[in-house]
């Protein structure tokens, strides 16, 4: 999503189910890209999660009353500005209200003053969802172009399992944040690697890095946003991965090179964001190295690991865009560039993101800054801000080129 400047108007409607104190993790969740988040709650929604929370949450004034502060009419200037609304839980009430067009509470009047394009993610139980006048009202929506998310299957409120768990909130978040950004990669298959690769010296131990994989989940997060299908090579991820990608677990460099070699080969865009070991243990033991046996010192030889992105781009296919990464520690900017300009033409990459990183800078959730270097161009483009905002800037600049 765009950053603040031009952050995303949301309002998140939120009906009368249990399934209400899963909205406050989507709340939280969109106001954490960026979005302008206004929660409109019915009056039975405020049973289930109190007004305090949801202001707190979203850091907005937040009503259920369509006759609060009536000489701005609310809900014509929250339904005009919205970029979307998103009813998560909708409620079988909720849904039969909409399909009716009613306009009884500041949400159906909301939605009722609104063109922009409504997610809906119902909650509620499996005899409710299945019940013929919850079909109807939903197909009436859905023809209207509603976008439905879920419900999934699952464990329900009072035990029981069946259809009807209100989907998590990343999933509808990641589904509202879809609809905010251009489709431009539809049809494109795209292969992240993500995550710092983790070398066993003995069964317990390994050599790592500082890697959470924040940088790569977040790139296969935009590009899915963006419509690509999305193949996403993890090593070790300390973030949850987005969802509606296709997952592949590769934890050490040799299994990353068969998941990336495999992969690329029907990819479009091939983007290596993950960090990877540069020596490999060359003999990983069975059992468990003692330190009674080893002494003072300990050197485990180490062997090369395999370059990865050198493969990738001495193979590449006409046609295939290869982006890589390279962590730099060097505090000059120009330094910096010049390392990822060699690299880009040793490994015959078309694009390489350079990241400053330290001990305080580029590892996690931080802000970021990269510059991009294009084979092409001597002219270097430099994206700034969250790796969530990063990762969408550097998508658009490689479908800029
Ligand atoms: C404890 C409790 C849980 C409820 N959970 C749901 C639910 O998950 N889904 C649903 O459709 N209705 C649920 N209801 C019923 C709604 O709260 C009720 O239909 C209400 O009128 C919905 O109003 P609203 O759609 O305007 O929020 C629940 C009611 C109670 C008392």
């Amino acid at each position: 999503m765009p950053d603040a400047a031009a952050a995303p108007r949301i309002v998140v409607g939120v009906a009368g189910g249990i399934a209400a104190y899963k909205a406050v993790s989507l709340v939280r969740e969109l106001v954490r890209v960026g979005a302008d988040v206004t929660v409109v709650p019915t009056e039975s929604a405020l049973k289930f999660v109190g007004r305090p929370t949801w202001e707190a949450v979203s850091r907005n004034k937040v009503s259920d009353d369509l006759f609060d502060d009536v000489a701005t009419v609310r809900h014509v200037a929250l339904g005009r500005s919205a970029d979307a609304i998103v009813i998560a839980p909708v409620t079988a009430h909720t849904i039969a209200s909409l399909a009716a067009g009613l306009a009884g509470n500041l949400l159906g009047t909301t939605v009722l003053a609104s063109s922009a394009p409504l997610v809906l993610a119902p909650a509620m139980h499996t005899e409710m969802w299945e019940h013929p006048s919850v079909r109807a009202n939903m197909a009436t929506l859905i023809a209207r172009g509603a976008t439905v998310v879920g419900p999934e299957t699952g464990e329900l409120t009072g035990g029981d399992v069946g259809a009807g768990r209100m989907s998590e909130p990343e999933a509808i978040a990641e589904v509202v944040q879809s609809l905010l950004v251009p489709q431009t990669l539809v049809g494109q298959r795209v292969v992240v690697s993500a995550g710092g690769t983790r070398e066993p010296i003995d069964p317990v131990r390994f050599i790592g890095n500082r890697s959470s994989g924040e940088m790569g989940v977040q790139l296969a997060r935009a590009a899915r946003a963006r419509g690509a299908e999305v193949t996403l090579v993890a090593a070790n991820l300390e973030v949850p991965p987005p969802t509606g990608v296709t997952l592949v677990d590769a934890p050490t460099a040799a299994a990353m090179r068969e998941a990336m070699q495999e992969a690329a080969t029907t990819s479009d865009l091939v983007i290596m964001a993950a960090a990877v070991a540069d020596w490999v243990a060359a003999e990983p033991t069975q059992e468990k190295l003692k330190k009674t046996e080893l002494g003072e010192t300990f050197s485990p030889l180490l062997h090369r690991a395999p370059d990865i992105l050198g493969e990738l781009g001495a193979s590449k296919p006409a046609g295939q865009l290869v982006v890589g990464f390279s962590a730099e520690t060097a505090v000059d900017s120009d330094q910096r560039e010049t390392l990822a300009r060699e690299k880009l033409r040793a490994k015959n990459v078309d694009v390489m993101c350079v990241n400053q990183v330290s001990d305080q800078l580029g590892f996690g959730n931080v802000e970021t800054i990269v510059t991009m270097i294009h084979h092409a161009s001597p002219q270097s483009r430099s994206v700034t801000g969250s790796k969530h905002s990063v990762a969408g800037q550097i998508l658009d600049a490689l479908l800029d080129r």
